[in-house]
């Protein structure tokens, strides 16, 4: 075997100690600790009442990957640690890396997921463990995609549109930043009872409580009303089959006034033959494990879907920010 080929196996083979070792650091919340001061091992130990020497064993790993650096036996974040992975942060990853280890478990089953008849295994012990999950899991979207919705927003003309429903919306992370940059904008944000919490915390944070109101329930159960100039939908698709998909489109098309448009954003388009790009074609075998009947799906597919929802003009747009968008009107 030639050597690169070996050591590419190895690398994607073992790919999982690297997950662990910076999950399970961002779980201790280390990079939070050090970034006020550098510590050695042993005094780090004793804040997170951990033993010292295990302990200086993954902090030497976290230092060869880069997310740490030692300097006799004291440690410090580099900077993408102290960037990142710092609790209070501008840039905070860590809800989304937390978020990513809960996954695991899940991710657990993919094997099970190629059989007949699977159905993803509900990994909650109870109501408030699947709670705390999913405020970790709707942070987590908010640090993922703060910084594309402001550039969207920026390159998106919304001039003309009112009132916008923001369908499945999380944190309000797109709301938000329509909601500044459309200073006429209101936005009506859907969601589920639990990722609304957050998503309240969020808006008042930005003090948007005027300008961004909340429709709490289940898309598939809510009536969404007859009176929005456009509908946005942001990475909904590749949590939902493709008929639910389809349905969804027929509903919100039915949401919009005469002359309005709904359109639809996804962070994991794939390209027509769904193996490109790396992250969707990999994000969509951990779908599969999630749900058991999604993963992420083509431009092509969504502009199916929206002309069978009686759209028209769809047309896919790519932004000056690089994103691609799908959308069409009602007339
Ligand atoms: C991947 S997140 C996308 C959040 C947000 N649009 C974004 O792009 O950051 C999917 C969202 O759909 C919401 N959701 C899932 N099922 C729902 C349902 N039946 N009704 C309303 N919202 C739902 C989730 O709570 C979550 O906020």
């Amino acid at each position: 075997m030639i050597q690169q080929d070996y050591f590419r196996l190895m690398k994607v083979a073992t790919a999982y100690r690297e997950s662990k070792i910076l999950l399970v650091a961002n779980d201790l919340e280390l990079f939070t600790i050090l970034s006020h001061q550098s510590m050695s091992a042993e005094n780090l130990a004793l804040k997170l009442q951990v033993e010292p020497n295990p302990l200086s064993i993954l902090m030497n790993a976290l230092v060869a990957m880069g997310f740490l650096s030692k300097e006799k036996e004291h440690y410090r974040n580099t900077g993408i640690s102290d960037k990142y992975l710092v609790q209070g942060k501008l840039d905070y990853m860590g809800h989304f890396l937390k978020q990513s280890h809960i996954r695991w478990n899940q991710f657990n089953h993919l094997a099970e997921s190629l059989q007949p008849g699977y159905a993803p295994i509900q990994t909650f012990e109870s109501i408030d463990e699947e709670r705390r999950f999913t405020h970790s899991w709707i942070w987590g979207l908010d640090n993922l995609g703060h910084n594309a919705a402001a550039s969207i927003a920026q390159s998106l003309d919304l001039s003309g549109v009112r009132r916008m429903l923001d369908i499945g919306g999380g944190a309000a992370t797109y709301s938000i930043a329509f909601a500044k940059r459309n200073p006429e904008l209101i936005c009506v944000l859907l969601d589920l009872p639990v990722a609304l919490e957050v998503a309240r915390e969020n808006i008042k944070r930005h003090g948007l409580d005027d300008r961004i109101q909340t429709m709490e329930g289940s898309y598939w159960k809510l009536d969404f009303g007859t009176d929005y100039d456009a509908v946005w939908m942001s990475n909904i698709l590749h949590g939902l089959a493709q008929e639910e998909n389809e349905n969804l489109m027929a509903k919100s098309a039915n949401a919009l006034l005469p002359d309005g448009r709904l359109i639809v954003h996804d962070m994991f388009f794939t390209d027509d033959s769904h193996t490109n790009p790396y992250y969707p074609a990999l994000f969509s075998v951990q779908m599969l494990a999630h749900h058991g009947k999604s993963r992420c799906y083509s431009l092509k597919e969504v502009q199916e879907w929206m002309i069978r929802a009686g759209l028209s003009n769809v047309r896919r747009t790519t932004l000056d920010s690089g994103f691609d968008l799908m959308a069409g009107s009602k007339i």
